[in-house]
């Protein structure tokens, strides 16, 4: 078998093992996809300065993010319906993370529950929230995240409504997957990923059983989220939530220093730079864009996260010399569980860990909470 070099290995592999549907899934974003384009693009267009005469052989890449500790500052960012990938692909991801001692954020829309990764698990998680219409439902879900003992609450502001993702609509996504005249030869010749989903625990939004009625179809499933997600939330409702969770609060998808502000204003202890990986508002800028101007203006009054576009080590080194703390990883991690389960995620880990410690050396960088400013320089994008 060919050694696996990088994530772009894991996600050729997860591409082979997964439907399409559920491949599409994971790999695409919204509309004409510009954003998501735009995320890798920008990343690599940044060219990284390099300093010879410095002695590299300790080199620190541990930090940490509201904090919790991580072995590199990275963490396993939220990402829906994992447990489609790999079966209890979440507390598999999340038993990875613990392994590898980075911080893990499971998804409202996850397939298994939080109780079922607070009983998988020691180290505390993170729990991410979408708003939804019903109050009832919003503090459940908050109480149930502190019940099980997550140290803090990722509050996602970008999903006022769903972004549109043309394949999904295309292939039928359901949840959980349905076999139909259109899809069953995709489905039927990937057999080991239905054997796999034969051994999950659960089927469907695990953390929504007995919360809210659930949709069983794409068609419903977009009805069923423009009927339950909150489009009005604004400052009220984060001070709402900022008032009755008491730990770790992290707001994702800012892309505005405006917002930024008010993030600190509100009571934030940290933000994720963020366009929801290029499935939200499609022409978006990209994340690594936007990120130097909102450090600048609150990265010393809060911790500034970073997402989008993460595949290799040098990207982490990117982000942290345009001023971000720390960094979140969406589909990186997803290629790996989807490709080898828990395994695979602790490959994707490595992978960027190593990638990182070469980076910095080859880069003359020290430690990672002291990465200088004119380490990354914009250049001429590569001709396509
Ligand atoms: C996501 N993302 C996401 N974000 C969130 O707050 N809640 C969620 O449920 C999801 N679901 C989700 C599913 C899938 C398949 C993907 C790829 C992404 C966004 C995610 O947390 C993160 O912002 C991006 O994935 C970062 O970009 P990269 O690392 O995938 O390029």
């Amino acid at each position: 078998m060919n050694p696996i070099t990088s994530v772009y290995d894991l996600e050729a592999m997860a591409r082979r093992r997964l439907p399409h549907v559920i491949f599409d899934y994971v790999h695409g974003g919204s509309g004409r996809e510009l954003t998501l384009q735009r995320n890798e693009h920008d990343l690599c267009a940044l060219a990284l300065r390099q300093h010879d005469m410095r002695d590299v052989s300790h080199r620190n890449m541990k930090v940490q993010m509201v904090g919790d500790s991580a072995e590199i500052p990275l963490a396993i960012g939220p990402t829906g319906l994992a447990g489609l990938t790999w079966a209890n692909g979440e507390v598999e991801a999340a038993k990875a993370a613990e392994q590898f001692g980075v911080p893990y954020c499971l998804s409202t829309m996850s397939i298994c529950s939080i109780e079922d990764v607070a009983e998988a698990t020691d180290r505390p998680f993170w729990f991410q929230l979408y708003l939804m219409k019903e109050h009832k439902v919003n503090e459940s879900l908050v109480r149930r995240a502190h019940d099980a003992g997550c140290s803090a609450l990722v509050l996602t502001l970008d999903l006022h409504v769903q972004g549109k993702r043309w394949a999904d609509a295309k292939n039928g996504l359901a949840v959980p997957p349905r076999l139909t005249l259109h899809n069953s030869m995709d489905i039927l010749s990937h057999p080991r990923w239905l054997l796999s989903m034969a051994k999950s625990r659960r089927r469907t939004f695990g953390n929504l059983q007995g919360e809210v009625k659930q949709a069983k179809h794409l068609k419903a499933l977009t009805q069923w989220i423009e009927a339950q997600f909150d489009p009005s939330f604004d400052t009220e409702t984060v001070k709402w939530v900022r008032r009755i969770w008491d730990r770790k609060l992290i707001l994702k998808g800012i892309m505005h220093v405006d917002d930024a502000r008010l993030a600190v204003d509100l009571g934030a202890d940290a933000i994720i730079v963020s366009n929801h990986g290029g499935r939200q508002l499609d022409g978006a800028p990209s994340s690594i864009s936007v990120l130097p101007e909102i450090a600048d203006a609150v990265r010393h009054r809060i911790e500034v996260f970073f997402d989008g576009g993460i595949r290799t080590g040098s990207d982490i080194v990117k982000a942290m010399g345009y001023g971000a703390h720390a960094c979140l990883s969406g589909r990186a991690w997803l290629y790996g569980l989807a490709a080898q389960g828990k395994d695979g995620v602790l490959c994707a880990l490595t992978l960027l860990r190593d990638e990182l410690s070469d980076c910095m050396a080859l880069a003359g960088l020290q430690d990672v909470c002291e990465m200088p400013e004119d380490v990354v320089t914009a250049q001429p994008p590569l001709a396509a």
